[in-house]
């Protein structure tokens, strides 16, 4: 029987996907995996069986992924799984930028009597502009960024991409039309700017005076992706002097709400029915599959490593560098390497005892 510790609500669609050899709660102590959303788990204590966490999501940013990796834990999130949740907040987001959808209809509701003739009287006070023909720069063209750029192909924007870790496979997705610059383009071009990337020290506040000062005047800012990618104090100061015409935003502070210029959600973007449900089955099934079969896959600290079964016995070792030659047991071995970090899977028909050296973090063997 495993223990699997849910930290944050997750889709019920899990409870046909962990069957009677799993225990799902949210009460349990001492699990051997973790599903979560945004639950932040810096400061939680996790137990000596933990075996990995699975993030139902893109983001890992309230993950120790550190702390995690030295203990051999394995963090998996889902890429791609709310794409088409988010890619669609950021299309309701240029369009309320665009049009004073949120003002006309907290007007409309205040208007008493001949609520018709008022409407068409008033209606001037409300009206915007359109968003086809307009150029859109995308910062991030992952799982969302190559969605939101084909949605606003189909409604008639220029589209330009930034990415400098485009995959090939990413690539090929994208419509002819869409032209791949360099990010000075994106800010001097563009007259809606969306991010798409994850918060790294690299990527924090990316979006600042410097920046800004680049970009065209009337510019629209969109972040679905985190709030530190964009540092709120000179966006305020850009909205003030004009230079930015609104930011909207799914990751809401203190500083961002009643704000002139900024539309602020509360981090909706990957919840829609559709999302949730996607997230958690691609976790669920992540996480079995470790625990399993000791395949890795979509994991945001190990190397990605998976395997048929085709023996009795399943060796997985966790090791701190790449030591994979060092073990050499006899069996089908598959092996990967990620920064500071080791996978191996050896098969063999006989279970086989490692000699434990400072390097290996974790070993389990598994049967079938
Ligand atoms: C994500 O990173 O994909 C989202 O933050 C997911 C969520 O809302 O839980």
């Amino acid at each position: 029987m495993y223990n699997i510790q849910k930290l944050n609500k997750i889709s019920p669609v899990i409870n046909d996907i962990f069957t009677e050899n799993y225990n799902c709660g949210d009460d349990i102590v001492n699990p051997e995996g973790i599903l979560l959303r945004s639950f932040k788990m810096a400061d939680y204590e996790v137990g000596d069986r933990l075996l990995a966490i699975a993030r139902a999501g893109a983001g890992v940013n309230n993950i120790p992924l550190d702390v995690m990796s030295e203990k051999g834990v394995v963090v998996f999130n889902t890429p791609g799984a709310n794409a088409n949740a988010v890619k669609e907040l950021v299309v309701c987001g240029m369009l309320l930028a665009s049009r004073d959808i949120i003002g006309g209809n907290k007007w409309v509701n205040t208007l008493e009597e001949d609520v018709a003739k008022a409407t068409e009287k008033g209606k001037g006070n409300f009206a915007g502009s359109e968003i086809s023909g307009k150029t859109l720069g995308i910062i991030g063209l992952g799982a969302i960024g190559i969605l939101v750029a084909e949605a606003c192909v189909a409604l008639g924007l220029n589209v330009l991409g930034y990415d400098p870790y485009l995959s090939e496979n990413n690539k090929r997705k994208l419509d002819k039309s869409i032209k791949l610059v360099n990010l000075d383009t994106i800010y001097e071009e563009s007259d809606f700017i969306t991010i798409h990337v994850p918060l790294l020290d690299s990527t924090k506040n990316m979006i600042n005076a410097d920046t800004l000062n680049k970009c065209k005047k009337g510019v629209v800012i969109l972040n679905m992706a985190r709030g530190g990618l964009v540092n709120v104090c000179d966006i305020k100061n850009a909205i003030t002097s004009g230079k930015v015409k609104k930011y909207v935003v799914d990751f809401p502070t203190e500083d961002v709400l009643n704000v002139e210029g900024i539309i602020a959600f509360p981090h909706l973007g990957a919840s829609t029915d559709e999302a949730e449900d996607n997230c958690a089955v691609m976790a669920a099934n992540q996480l079995i599959d470790y625990i399993e079969n000791g395949n890795i896959v979509n994991s945001v600290n190990f190397p990605c490593v998976s395997k048929e079964w085709n023996t009795n016995f399943r060796t997985c070792i966790i090791t701190n560098g790449n030591i994979s030659d060092q073990i050499d047991v006899g069996g089908l071995k598959m092996s990967c390497v990620r920064g500071d970090y080791g996978y191996i899977i050896i098969d063999t028909k006989e279970a086989v005892t490692i000699d434990m050296n400072d390097s290996i973090l974790r070993v389990r063997y598994l049967t079938k």
